[in-house]
């Protein structure tokens, strides 16, 4: 029997009015990479905190796929140490528990081996007939990258993919993590090789920053809100500073990340899809599809940067070596498993336009970088300063102008820095915070991002995943820069010290249009 989930004003703005109730059919998400890191760390203990939270079907089903020998109940020894470590919500309910581990499935296969495709199609047949799962798949792609195009063909050919399938006899989805491609080329390759298999509405391309709640809110601050839209467009707003901020290092993901850097790793998916909400015009409706054509025309009006406007709006930088909270950590090239002459850049700053009606004129300052002074994500849009300066005489051309601060994580909340008259017989200004934080207005602990990505993935809804067009426009931005800095390649890279807010020249890029950073 299929569950029906009321979703409450309170918890999920997004749908109020818009879709007052939406179905959870019974399913089995199979997950490759079963014993790997982000099924330990987010997958399973998502799905354990649905099963608590939300009226799951009892249908559902995990599958777990992978190359070790293991039996169900190892697999679901290790899903119980996983959801202990790492769940948001503990200790473990064992009445919950005991429910949700006998969903729990095992099946060893090496990801390019076709019989394994059948013994998984077997069990996956088995389950349709013992717990109801009615032919629905979610596969769930969590291996490393390179095992992608052979899991896709292996679902093709073993005809698992069901895209031809007529509504009713059992559906298919495919979710696939990040990293998408390494670069355009690449992107676009996977792309095809999925539609060969699955119709672009049965894929969901995860970017967790999606999932997040502040992330939505920006949505319902804008759209929910009268008193803001008016006002943001570049008549009343100078800048935007998007920030992405983490004081950690690269935590054991040296191939990766070697690979990768802070361009490919941030700026291609999570900063341009905060970008992209923030810039985007309101949508026809919260479907799918009109919020993704609005955010995929923001995308297409932030023009190709010219090699000169590369060297002059970008700048990248390494960590080296130093104290971050009381603790000496080591310079990214002396990582374990980074190669000495990596020139790889762990922090990125960009100055971008916005070429459309409503942004022209208006720079969007991004950064991102590992090992800084701190965590913090937020997006602040800085108003302009009033027209006329009626407390000059008292030092008004000193005044602040306004900030709308976002703050995506930790502490998430919103606040608005308006300029306040301080008590006192005398006329002095100076600025003050009008503060929401979401755990005090709510009192409630946000659901993790993958909980609620999951849940819309076996709704059917896509809203909060990223289009192939969307995906392929991001890497062609990420990609002229990286060819940019490749051609000639760079001989040295700036290096900051850990515990700091990066480089020198990230300052210099935004004090030469005389503005500045906010403060970490
Ligand atoms: C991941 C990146 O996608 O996002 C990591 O690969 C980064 O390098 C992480 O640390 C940040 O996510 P969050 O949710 O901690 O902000």
């Amino acid at each position: 029997m299929a569950a029906t989930l009321v979703t409450p004003t309170a918890i999920n703005p997004l749908r109020a009015g818009m879709r007052g109730t939406r179905t959870i059919e019974p399913c089995v998400v199979v997950v490759f990479g079963a014993t790997g890191d982000l099924t330990h760390r987010k997958l399973i203990p998502a799905l354990y905190n649905l099963a608590l939270e939300q009226p799951m079907p009892a249908e559902l089903s995990v599958v777990g796929v992978g190359r070790r020998p293991l039996d169900n109940n190892e697999f679901r020894q290790q899903a119980l140490d996983a959801v202990d470590k790492f769940s948001r919500r503990r200790p473990v309910n064992p009445n919950v528990w005991e429910t949700f581990s006998r969903g729990l499935f095992y099946c060893q296969a090496p990801f390019d081996d076709p019989d394994g495709y059948v013994r998984l199609k077997n069990l996956l047949d088995q389950l349709d007939r013992d717990r109801g799962t009615l032919g629905n798949r979610i596969f769930y792609l969590s291996t490393q990258p390179s095992y992608y195009p052979t899991i896709i063909e292996n679902l093709r050919e073993a005809d698992m993919a069901r895209r031809g399938r007529p509504p009713g006899s059992g559906w298919a989805r495919i979710v696939v993590e990040k990293p998408f491609g390494h670069n355009l080329e690449s992107a676009q390759g996977l792309n095809d090789l999925l539609s060969t298999a699955f119709r672009e509405d049965q894929i969901f391309r995860i970017d967790h920053y999606l999932g997040k709640e502040t992330v939505q809110n920006i949505m319902v601050l804008r759209f929910g809100n009268g008193v803001f839209e008016p006002i943001w467009n570049r008549r009343y707003i100078d800048s935007v500073q998007i920030t992405a901020a983490e004081s950690l290092g690269i935590e054991g993901r040296a191939a990766y990340y070697n690979e990768a850097g802070a361009l490919r790793d941030m700026i291609q998916n999570h900063v341009m899809q905060l970008l992209a909400l923030v810039a985007m015009e309101p949508p026809a409706n919260f479907g799918a599809d009109s919020v993704r054509d609005e955010k995929v025309k923001v995308l297409r009006s932030i023009p190709p940067m010219r090699e000169a406007e590369i060297v002059a709006d970008t700048v990248r930088g390494q960590y080296g070596a130093g104290w971050i909270g009381g603790e000496h950590v080591p310079g990214f090239v002396e990582e374990s498993g980074i190669p000495p002459t990596s020139r790889t850049e762990t922090f990125v700053a960009l100055k971008l336009q916005i070429d459309n009606w409503r942004w022209a004129g208006v720079p969007f300052y991004i950064r991102t970088g590992k090992r800084l002074t701190k965590r913090i994500t937020e997006v602040a849009i800085q108003f302009r300063r009033p027209p006329y300066l009626l407390f000059r005489d008292i030092g008004a051309d000193k005044l602040q102008s306004n900030v709308l601060s976002l703050r995506i994580q930790p502490n998430e909340g919103i606040s608005l820095r308006v300029e306040a008259k301080v008590p006192g017989q005398e006329m002095r200004i100076r600025p003050v915070n009008m503060e929401f934080f979401y755990g005090r207005a709510f009192g409630v602990e946000p659901p993790e991002a993958y909980e609620r990505l999951l849940l819309d993935c076996m709704y059917g809804d896509s809203t909060l995943f990223t289009r192939r067009d969307e995906t392929e426009l991001a890497w062609g931005l990420v990609d002229s820069i990286a060819h940019a800095w490749d051609h000639p390649p760079a001989t040295g890279i700036p290096r900051y010290e850990p515990g700091t807010s990066g480089p020198r020249e990230a300052d210099t890029l935004i004090e030469r249009d005389e503005r500045t950073w906010r403060r970490l």
